[in-house]
């Protein structure tokens, strides 16, 4: 659906009533909008907090982690076949993930590919393109915020503080 806007506000109109039930501008809106946006995320009251971002709307599972006064975004969702990694508040010291033990560092760096010796050797796997995508996170006052929209992936910070 392709929407007309005049730049003259003050020949502004309502949106036709389709406008409210298309499903392409509603992804659209979520894409351009909501992805690149801030939005509120949970208090971290515990140094790991799973939370999904915008339910019903974005649905993105996330995680914040907070060491020592720093505040980080992760991906909550497995590199290897997309299995949620956590899924209640802890104090953990690796993100472990419990269909294929792949495992992973607070900042997402994958640490460990598999936990079972007996598994078969994994070929061809980067550690770098299989760390946990990172996320901008930022604290105001007392608040979490963060964005879904995906920055790098691994361990450099660009956390910000207001
Ligand atoms: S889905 Fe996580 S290790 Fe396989």
């Amino acid at each position: 659906m392709r929407l007309e806007i005049d730049a003259d506000i003050r020949r502004a109109e309502s949106l036709p009533g389709a406008a409210y039930c298309d499903p392409s501008l509603h992804q659209a809106i979520l894409d351009r909008v909501f992805v690149p946006s801030w939005q509120l995320a949970p208090e971290p009251t515990h140094p790991v907090v799973p939370f999904v971002l915008l339910p019903g709307a974005l649905d993105e599972p996330l995680l914040m982690v907070r060491r020592g006064d720093q505040l980080h975004c992760l991906s909550n969702v497995c590199t290897h076949r997309g299995a949620v990694l956590c899924e209640r508040a802890c104090d953990p010291q690796t993100l472990r993930c419990r269909y294929h033990g792949r495992s992973f560092a607070l900042d997402g760096r994958m640490i460990v590919l598999r936990s079972r010796p007996s598994s078969p050797p994994a070929v061809d796997v980067d550690r770098e393109e299989s760390a946990i995508i990172y996320l901008i996170s930022a604290a105001l006052c007392s608040a979490a915020f963060s964005t879904p929209a995906a920055v790098q992936s691994g361990a450099e910070s660009i956390d910000r503080s207001f």
